[in-house]
């Protein structure tokens, strides 16, 4: 299946690219949100491209380099995490105009069992989004002693504590038997450590918060969301005041989350920049997908867009 990009429309008029600009799109993908936003700015505009996944940022690459009279490329092999550093190497003095991170996993990588995201489908516990990452799945699920299991559960999986407590443990009396290596099998193992009425309650395979929490973690999910966060908005205020800044004045900063754990910490950052006078809010509450969208995308239920413009000083 392709990846079908969220809130699309919405990104393109709260974010609002104008020919000759700099985008950078944190979390390239498939490209789709990228080769829209890169189509407005013409031969004067740049994008430049951030992926931890190799094979996502070369697809997002080709695809905005495809566009007809469109703007520079740079493809950045790294995590978002990195944002101030790679992006200064890739504009050097130059700075953006827009950003948008669309956080998690795109439909591509899910649906490659080797990736190992898959409960449905039997692959190897890897999860890594990058391959060149310090731990898989697998390696975490044999190491991790119970009581951070459960609460890497319970606090990032957000299952009840019971529920937490019961899979860890599953997992660690399975475990003592040999690897825990394989999608499926930590799917089984997690099933049958779930209350089967619990299971059935929330309409969701037992596993799949088990699976949210593990890739998560091995991903280093939301450390990298806080490095980012913590660049913005120093950059935001280096911009208002006029000093050499990664973001132009006025630049728009656009982030799409998926879960409660994300949209927090956006939520929290972009409110301090407002009242440190860094930025503006451009939508005060998240803009969500609308219904025919849900139909057409199941994924953009779940979707929810914060935006703010950085201030001119
Ligand atoms: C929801 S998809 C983006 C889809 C894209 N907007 C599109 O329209 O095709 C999220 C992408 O972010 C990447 N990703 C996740 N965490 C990342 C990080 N810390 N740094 C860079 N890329 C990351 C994933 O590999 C994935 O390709």
């Amino acid at each position: 299946m392709t990846h079908v990009p969220v809130l699309l429309s919405e990104v393109l008029e709260l974010l609002g690219p104008r020919p000759g600009e700099v985008v950078v799109d944190c979390t390239a993908g498939r490209g789709g949100h990228a080769a829209e936003l890169g189509s407005r700015l013409g031969a004067a505009g740049t994008v430049v491209l951030f992926d931890l996944d190799a094979g996502n940022l070369a697809a997002a690459t080709a695809r905005v380099r495809a566009l007809d009279g469109g703007p520079r490329v740079v493809g950045v092999h790294a995590s978002f995490g990195e944002f101030g550093s790679r992006t200064r190497e890739a504009l050097g003095e130059r700075g953006a105009d827009v950003v948008l991170a669309d956080l998690g996993f795109s439909s591509t990588q899910v649906d490659d069992a080797e990736r190992g995201f898959s409960f449905m489908r039997d692959g190897p516990l890897d999860m890594r989004l990058d391959p060149r990452g310090a731990i898989t799945a697998a390696e975490l699920v044999q190491t991790m002693p119970e009581r951070e299991l459960m609460e890497l559960i319970r606090d990032v999986g957000e299952e009840p504590p019971e529920v937490a407590r019961r899979i860890a443990s599953k997992v660690v009396q399975e475990r003592r038997n040999g690897p825990i290596d394989r999608t499926v099998q930590l799917a089984e193992i997690v099933r049958a450590a779930v209350p089967a009425a619990r299971a059935h309650q929330s309409g969701l395979h037992p596993a799949t918060k088990t699976f949210q929490a593990l890739r998560i973690c091995v991903n280093d999910e939301l450390g990298s969301l806080e490095r980012l966060l913590e660049t913005l908005a120093r950059s935001a205020a280096h911009a208002r005041d006029g000093r050499a800044s990664v973001l132009n004045p006025g630049a728009r900063i656009g982030i799409i989350s998926f879960h409660s754990l994300e949209d927090r910490p956006v939520k929290r950052v972009f409110a301090g920049m407002v009242e440190s006078g860094t930025a503006e809010h451009v939508t005060r509450k998240p803009v969500t997908a609308s219904e025919q969208e849900i139909r057409v995308n199941p994924r953009s239920r779940s979707a929810k867009l914060r935006v703010v413009r950085v201030v001119r000083g």
